[in-house]
């Protein structure tokens, strides 16, 4: 079996057994079963740029610093400030500046030397992420002729607006080089194709297989999933915690909702809060009785558009609980700091409302986390952004519009009277879903994919 080299703005963690979050699992496992090796960001920002290699049994981990300007300007800049506001539809947050691009273009620059000389003639590339779009373009310049594929964690825009973004096409040539180009959801992949039909000359095989110069390239979903069977048994740990929450649920009649997010701007936090807001409003019979907990893990802290929306939401909040609060009795809980996963998954299994709204999302791994959280017994009930990725699976979801605070509104007030039938019959059609296509089913479909993909071998120009 070929190696598998993986590269990565962020690395994932190879010494811990136990891997967080849907990328992280389905890649460490197929590292640890071929051998391999993970190249990526460390993490840390300093004027030292020296790679560091360490082993851990047949995976190799190939990590550098960036330097502050790599930070600010490819980091902070061209991925964050350009690229990430307008993949989620958002360009009038973007802020670009020349120099973002030409570091931009020099980091994945870096990022190939640093990695050629440990490649073998056979290995898999897997390179993820907006971060790394130029970065198959680097790798054939060295004359790199292994197949190598590409995933994008986030949406992929309308043609429209990814032709609004500066130097699109130079993106899309970029993007010309890989064999495989994965992407989210079948919408992803229309856009994807759409856009190259619009703004380019390739030539259409199929209706997501192209021919570009001398490379065939497929663009194809890979809806990512995740480790289910790890994630409930998290959530079952602590069983006294939870049964005192379903107290509350059913003798106080509390109504639990929960919210868990990084706090950004495609998340829709303030709309949802709004929603919350309308749904006290018009239902004053959950007064005293819902408790929305939002929790906001901070992000990309450096960047103006962060920093606004979190001012935005604490005084949201404050005019919310202000408003309704009584004296033993607030609606909104807002935490905004990491909390473990552990903790999380338990949260997630007393709440009766897994309230997820972005306005944009790639996937959103946390609305299937919270449907394997569930119990089959007792389950709750998903709300659902159809504008998140996971909506094209959990059909079964309560599909909400983000943007339309009167419908999420009465979502949730569906949600407070549901029945158990309903719930129940909910619940395991979205837990087949969710099960059907974890983490491990997500990285065995796109790796089995790259194998049969592409024809490289020749040198594109
Ligand atoms: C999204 C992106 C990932 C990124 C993560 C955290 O999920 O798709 O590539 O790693 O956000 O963001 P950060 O900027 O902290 O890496």
């Amino acid at each position: 079996m070929e190696r598998l080299v993986v590269i990565s703005n962020r690395t994932g963690d190879l010494e811990n057994k136990t891997q967080t979050g849907g990328l992280a699992v389905g890649i460490v496992d197929a590292l640890r079963s071929r051998g391999g090796m993970w190249v990526g960001w460390n993490g840390e920002v300093g004027r030292e740029s020296k790679a560091s290699r360490k082993t851990y049994d047949n995976v190799i981990s190939l990590t550098m610093p960036l330097s502050e300007e790599e930070h600010e300007q490819y980091y902070l800049g061209f991925a964050n400030k350009v690229l990430w506001p307008a993949f989620h539809y958002r360009l009038d947050l973007m802020d670009h500046r020349t120099e973002f691009v030409d570091r931009y273009a020099a980091v994945n620059r870096k990022f190939a030397d640093m990695t050629c000389p440990h490649l073998r003639e056979d290995d898999l590339i897997w390179i993820h992420d907006y971060h790394l779009i130029p970065l198959a373009a680097e790798f054939r310049q060295r004359d790199c002729r292994q197949k190598i594929g590409f995933f994008l964690h986030i949406p992929f825009p309308s043609a429209d607006v990814f032709s609004a973004i500066p130097y699109h096409d130079w993106l899309r040539e970029c993007f010309l080089q890989f064999d495989l180009i994965g992407l989210q959801t079948k919408n992803d992949v229309q856009n994807f194709c759409r856009y190259l039909r619009e703004h380019s000359d390739v030539e259409f095989i199929t209706s997501n297989t192209v021919r570009w110069h001398d490379q065939v390239i497929t663009i194809a979903d890979f809806p990512i999933g995740i480790d289910v069977q790890q994630f409930a048994e998290m959530a079952h740990q602590d069983d006294d915690t939870i049964e005192l929450e379903r107290m509350r649920r059913t003798v106080l009649k509390r109504f639990q909702i929960i919210s868990a997010d990084r706090l950004d701007y495609s998340k829709g936090l303030p709309q949802r809060m709004k929603a919350f807001r309308k749904f006290l409003e018009d239902c004053p019979e959950y007064q005293g009785r819902a408790e929305y907990l939002q929790i906001a893990s901070p992000s990309r802290e450096d960047v103006s558009a962060y920093a606004d929306i979190r001012a935005e939401l604490e005084g949201l909040t404050g005019a919310v609980n202000g408003k309704f609060a009584d004296f033993n009795w607030a609606p909104i809980q807002y935490i905004n700091r990491n909390i473990p996963r552990e903790q999380l998954a338990q949260l997630f299994r007393c709440s009766l409302v897994g309230l997820i709204t972005p306005l944009r999302d790639g996937m959103n791994l946390v609305a299937k986390e919270y449907v394997a959280a569930q119990d089959d017994k007792d389950p709750g009930i998903l709300i659902l952004s159809k504008f998140a990725g996971a909506a094209e699976e959990l059909d079964q979801a309560i599909i909400v519009n983000p943007y339309d605070i009167h419908d999420v509104a009465q979502a949730l007030k569906r949600a407070a009277v549901m029945s158990m039938d309903e719930r129940r019959e909910r619940h395991r059609s979205l837990l087949k879903q969710v099960t059907g296509n974890d983490a491990n089913q997500w990285k065995d479909n796109y790796l089995a994919a790259l194998q049969s993909a592409g024809t490289s071998g020749e040198l594109k120009k």
